[in-house]
């Protein structure tokens, strides 16, 4: 997939510093505000942080919010199963970095922040050193360590750690644009550094999305590509894989399981029926051999213990999906079961004060769905995947 890229992309070879930038991509054009929330509307860029939603629409709220704005970009990668952010902010630091100027410059932010793994704090501080020394940016841009965990990287959890309250989400009733705060992903911000130097309808025919592709591939990697790319070939991107498989994890552990179909493409309209999405790119092969009750369990565990303890969703509910979700994967038949997933599930979507309780019930409706004959199998007592007794 990779040999049929234009050269302008993403995860071209480069060393990180700013003179490969500067002599791969160039300056910056010059561009007012309007022209930049133009181009993100034609070029139809989408977020690619999990919820893919159109970027010049934030940037237009926060421009129009009346409060002077604030811009960050999101590089905390919680997502355990995804690479992504971390490879871009160390292989194209400036074209986030530009993205970033390009924000501040649409929505005439005073400040702006770059929120990222504290391991790639330090070389961030040299590319904005350079970018000091070279004269590029007028406006500062502060570094904030992400803590690692699942959701420090949800927006009001972001803006909550810049403001130095700790990365924690806060209340969802107040839109955080509407504060004036602009919250988008950091490949997200690279697009547009892009799409500024190479146009919208460069974008429309070109633009990319990158996956983080792992699970039961011969080389887990991240990969560019277009969507509406078949799954197969992000598979085989990654090397191919090392065995059947029995299903594919797409979106994240906010995803959804879809059947390991080569030709499905990597489409939202696509995928819907599945109750999966692109989201941040993730994909995640199951063998065969393995049993998606079991792996499901497992997410659904860490998703649980991942809560910051504020909302009743989170607190009461996850643990009992978790549980419900533990004894489907042991067969261990009681009553209610299996249709005690999908009830708590109904419960807690939309209840907590940020998206997390939504996307542990996606993926756990997901798995009711793709895994419906061996959820039978294993009240039998019987697992499909291993064809032995529970
Ligand atoms: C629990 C949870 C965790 C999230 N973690 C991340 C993350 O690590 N990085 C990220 O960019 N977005 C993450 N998001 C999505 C952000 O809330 C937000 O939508 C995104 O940063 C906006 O940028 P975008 O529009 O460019 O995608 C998360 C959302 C939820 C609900
Ligand atoms: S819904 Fe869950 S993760 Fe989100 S703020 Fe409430 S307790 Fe924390």
């Amino acid at each position: 997939m990779n040999s049929v890229l234009a050269a302008q992309t993403l995860l071209t070879a480069g060393d990180g510093g700013l003179d490969d930038h500067l002599s791969r991509y160039g300056r910056l054009p010059s561009l007012d505000g309007s022209q930049i929330v133009g181009l993100a509307r034609d070029a139809e860029l989408t977020g690619r942080g999990g919820g893919g939603f159109p970027m010049w629409r934030k940037l237009a709220a926060v421009a129009a919010a009346g409060t002077p704005a604030v811009v960050i970009a999101n590089g905390a990668e919680g997502e355990p199963v995804s690479g992504k952010d971390r490879l871009l902010l160390t292989r194209k630091p400036h074209l986030v970095l530009d993205g970033l100027h390009l924000v501040a410059l649409a929505t005439g932010a005073r400040a702006a922040h770059l929120y990222a793994p504290a391991a790639l704090l330090p070389r961030l501080r040299e590319s904005l050193a350079a970018r000091g020394r070279a004269g590029l940016d007028k406006l500062p841009v502060t570094l904030t360590a992400a803590p690692d965990a699942f959701v420090s990287g949800e927006e009001s959890a972001v803006a909550s750690a810049i403001a130095g309250r700790g990365a924690v989400p806060a209340d969802k009733r107040v839109r955080l644009v509407e504060t004036g705060t602009l919250v988008q992903n950091v490949e997200t911000l690279a697009h547009l550094a892009l799409i500024a130097r190479y146009g919208a309808g460069w974008f429309l025919s070109s633009g990319t999305f990158l996956a983080t592709v792992s699970g039961a591939v011969a080389r887990p990697s991240v990969v560019e590509a277009r969507y509406g790319v078949p799954l197969g070939d992000l598979i085989g991107a990654a090397g191919g894989a090392t065995e059947n498989l029995r299903a594919v994890l797409v979106g994240g552990y906010h995803g959804g399981w879809v059947p390991a179909d080569p030709a499905l493409p990597v489409t939202r309209e696509a995928l819907a029926p599945f109750g999966a999405a692109p989201g941040a790119g993730v994909v995640v092969a199951l063998p065969a051999h393995a049993c998606g009750l079991v792996e499901t369990a497992k997410i659904t565990q860490y998703l649980a213990g991942q809560v910051a303890g504020q909302c009743g969703p989170c607190v009461n509910g996850l643990p009992r999906i978790a549980g419900t979700l533990a004894d489907l994967a042991a067969g261990r038949p009681r009553p209610g079961l299996p249709g005690e997933a999908a009830r708590l599930a109904a419960l807690v979507t939309g209840r907590g004060a940020c998206r997390h309780p939504d996307g542990t019930a996606r993926l756990v409706l997901s798995a009711m769905r793709a895994f419906e004959a061996d959820v039978a199998a294993h009240l039998n007592g019987r697992c499909l995947a291993t064809g032995g007794r529970l």
